[in-house]
């Protein structure tokens, strides 16, 4: 079979720690038809495994401290330059712990894109799955949505709901949670990359629903 050549998109993707969303699109990106190139892998921890992840994966990786500016401004300008350094057209935060200031998110307006572990707009923040549970909901879930400046906000792209079971520990649940969030991030990267969707009034549009509902049932 002939696999036609497509353009690839050059993404960022922003880290702190174990980077399993990471390593969920750096495996999506493989493929040959998938609309994005992970191009570079930042981390803001000195520590974070992720980092070796995508050594593995040949990626080019770079760690940005905290430490190294005076300001979160001055932080974000350094992040910006590293990334247009790379022609990065796209970011993707995948459990990236650091707020992003307001001019970083308009100098990369609707180029972002983040993954929390809860439905949102509930369980904003710190500790999801514990508060899920100290709730006793009977379901949660992960969702991508595009960053605006407040915290694990804006538009919302793809949402998955997992069932919370009688006896889960927050360590059970968050496995079932993230078994899903490595579904929806690389689907909606795909789809943000290849402009299958568009934003009107902070609200995402889908060109093709009936392909998001089979793969939301495929789920
Ligand atoms: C993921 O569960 C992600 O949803 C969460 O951090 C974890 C990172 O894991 N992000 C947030 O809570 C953002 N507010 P990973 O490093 O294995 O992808």
């Amino acid at each position: 079979m002939v696999v036609e050549k497509i353009k690839k998109a050059n993404v960022a993707i922003l880290i702190s720690g174990r980077g399993s969303n990471m390593e969920a699109l750096i495996r999506a990106s493989k493929d040959p038809r998938y609309p994005a190139k992970i191009a570079l892998v930042i981390s803001n921890k000195n520590n974070a495994a992720g980092i070796e992840i995508a050594k593995k994966y040949k990626i080019k990786t770079a760690i940005i401290l905290k430490e190294q500016y005076n300001s979160r401004i001055d932080y974000d300008r350094a992040l910006s330059s590293n990334l247009l350094n790379e022609n990065i057209e796209y970011i993707c935060a995948a459990g990236f712990m650091r707020i992003l200031s307001e001019e970083f998110i308009d100098q990369w307006w609707n180029k972002i894109i983040n993954i929390h572990p809860s439905l949102l707009p509930s369980y904003k923040g710190l500790n999801t799955h514990q508060r899920v549970l100290d709730d006793r909901t009977k379901v949660t879930g992960c969702s991508v949505h595009i960053v605006r400046k407040e915290l694990d906000n804006g538009p919302i792209i793809i949402q998955a709901a997992v069932p919370v079971e009688e006896n889960d520990t927050e360590e059970i649940l968050s496995k079932r949670v993230l078994k899903m969030e490595h579904k929806i991030y690389p689907y909606s990267l795909m789809l943000l990359t290849s402009k299958k969707i568009t934003i009107n009034n902070d609200i995402v549009k889908y060109d093709d629903k009936s392909s998001l509902d089979n793969f939301l049932l495929s789920l």
